[in-house]
C-alpha cells in the first residue's frame, strides 16, 4: 500500500496549542496517555480520520476509540457521540457515572451505543462507540485547546505492537503522520481495559482494571470476554488472535517451577526474557541466550511498563526467536501481560523446557 508521505513533527510537551491547531487543520498528531501513544484526528473530519486508517494500514473492520477530556465529557459534544439513552434515563446511566467516576482520566475504555456524530468510519458500522478520557495533562490540555473529541487507535502499524515512547512512535510511522507530541514515556504501558456495557457488561480487552474491580464499581457482574480463535467477526475486532506482536516469533514458555532440570534450550540465536531474576532451574537458558529480565523485583506495574519497549529493542536485534517466560496468573495488568504475550505469540500453546526438547504443556 502507498501511504501519503508527510514531515513528521516532534513537538515538545509544551506546544499543546500548535498540537490542536495541526488536528483542527485535518492534521495526524500522535499523543501521549498513560497506557500508550494513540494516533489522534479531529472526530469531526472524516478525511482526517480516513488517513488515519491510511497511515496505520489499518482494515476498516477495526473501529476507533473516542478520546475526550472531562471537559467535553457530558456536553453536548460527547451526546452526539453516545446515544443520549444514558445520558437521560437509559440502562447505562448509573455504570457509565460510576466508572467515569472511579476510573476517568484513566486506562479504561467503555463501549456505549453510538450517537449521530459517531460515524460508520469511527464504529466499523457497529451499533456501539468506545470512548475514553485518557490520565495525560498534556494530552487533556490539546483535547481542551481542540474544543472536541479526537479519535485515537494506538499508534502502530497495524498489528504491531503499541507504542510506548515518542521514539517508538517515530519508528512505526515517520513519514507518515504530521506531528508526535513527546509526552515522555507512558506510566502503564499495555493498552487500557476495554468494557462493553451493551447488554450485558463484559471486558473486551484485559488491561490495568480488571472485571473483578469493574464489577465493584458498577454493582453488577461484569464477564470476561472469551478469546477468539481465529479472525473471525466477534465483539471487538482489536481482540484479534495475531496482535501487538513483534516481527521475530514470540514463543512462550511455562513457569520454570514446571521444567525438567538440565533442559536445555535448542540450537540457534535466541533472545530469553525471564519473568522473574535467573536462578539455577533456568542456567541452561541464561548462558546460551540474550537473557533479559521482566520482573526482577516483583513489580508487576514496572514490568508492563517496559515490557513493549523491551520486545521493541529484542525484535530490532533479529533473533531467530523471543522466548517468554509467562507470567504468573493474576488480576489486573498480571492478566493483561498474559494476554498481550498470548497475542504476541499468535496463541500457540505455551512451551515446557524437558530433556526431549519443548513439549506442550
Ligand atoms: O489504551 C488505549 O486504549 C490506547 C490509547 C491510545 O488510548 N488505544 C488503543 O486503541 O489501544 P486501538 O485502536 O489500538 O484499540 C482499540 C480497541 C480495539 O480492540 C478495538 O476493536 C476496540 O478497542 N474497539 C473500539 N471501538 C469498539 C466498539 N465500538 N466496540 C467494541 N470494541 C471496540
Ligand atoms: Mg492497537
Amino acid at each position: 500500500m502507498s501511504v501519503p508521505q508527510r514531515m513528521t513533527r516532534r513537538l515538545s510537551v509544551h506546544e499543546t496549542q500548535q498540537a490542536a491547531m495541526l488536528l483542527r487543520a485535518g492534521g495526524l498528531v500522535a499523543l501521549p496517555t498513560e497506557t500508550v501513544y494513540g494516533l489522534a484526528a479531529d472526530v469531526r473530519l472524516p478525511a482526517a480520520i480516513d488517513a488515519v486508517f491510511d497511515a496505520k494500514e489499518r482494515p476498516a473492520s477495526d473501529p476507533l476509540i473516542v478520546h475526550l477530556s472531562h471537559h467535553l465529557l457530558g456536553e453536548d459534544i460527547a451526546r452526539g457521540l453516545v446515544s443520549t439513552g444514558w445520558a437521560r434515563d437509559g440502562q447505562w446511566r448509573g455504570a457509565v457515572e460510576a466508572l467515569s467516576a472511579a476510573a476517568w482520566p484513566g486506562p479504561l475504555t467503555v463501549v456505549l451505543p453510538r450517537g449521530p456524530r459517531a460515524t460508520d468510519r469511527i464504529t466499523a458500522t457497529g451499533p456501539s462507540v468506545a470512548v475514553r478520557i485518557p490520565a495525560h495533562g498534556a494530552t487533556l490540555s490539546v483535547l481542551d485547546a481542540l474544543g472536541d473529541a479526537v479519535v485515537a487507535p494506538s499508534a502502530n502499524r497495524f498489528g504491531r505492537i503499541s507504542p510506548t515512547s515518542a521514539d517508538a512512535v517515530l519508528t512505526e510511522l515517520d513519514g507518515r503522520i504530521d506531528a508526535v507530541l513527546d509526552g515522555g514515556p507512558c506510566t502503564i504501558g499495555v493498552e487500557s481495559t476495554v468494557i462493553t456495557l451493551v447488554d450485558t457488561p463484559a471486558v473486551l480487552r484485559p488491561g490495568a482494571f480488571d472485571a473483578t474491580l469493574l464489577a465493584a464499581w458498577i454493582g453488577a457482574p461484569v464477564a470476561t470476554h472469551a478469546a477468539p480463535a481465529s479472525a473471525t467477526p466477534h465483539a471487538s475486532p482489536g481482540l484479534l488472535d495475531r496482535h501487538y506482536a513483534p516481527r521475530t516469533r514470540v514463543i512462550r514458555l511455562a513457569a520454570r517451577e514446571t521444567w525438567e532440570p538440565g533442559a536445555s534450550p535448542p540450537l540457534g540465536r535466541f533472545a530469553w526474557l525471564c519473568w522473574s531474576s535467573p536462578d539455577e532451574r533456568v542456567w541452561p537458558w541464561s548462558s546460551a541466550c540474550t537473557t533479559l529480565c521482566l520482573c526482577p523485583d516483583g513489580d508487576v506495574a514496572g514490568a508492563a511498563r517496559r515490557l513493549y519497549a523491551t520486545m521493541r529493542d529484542l525484535d530490532e536485534a533479529c533473533f531467530d526467536a523471543l522466548f517468554v517466560e509467562v507470567p504468573p496468573d493474576g488480576p489486573g495488568l498480571l492478566t493483561a501481560l498474559n494476554d498481550r504475550l498470548r497475542r504476541a505469540s499468535s496463541s500457540t500453546p505455551i512451551l515446557r523446557p524437558t530433556l526431549d526438547g519443548l513439549l506442550p504443556v
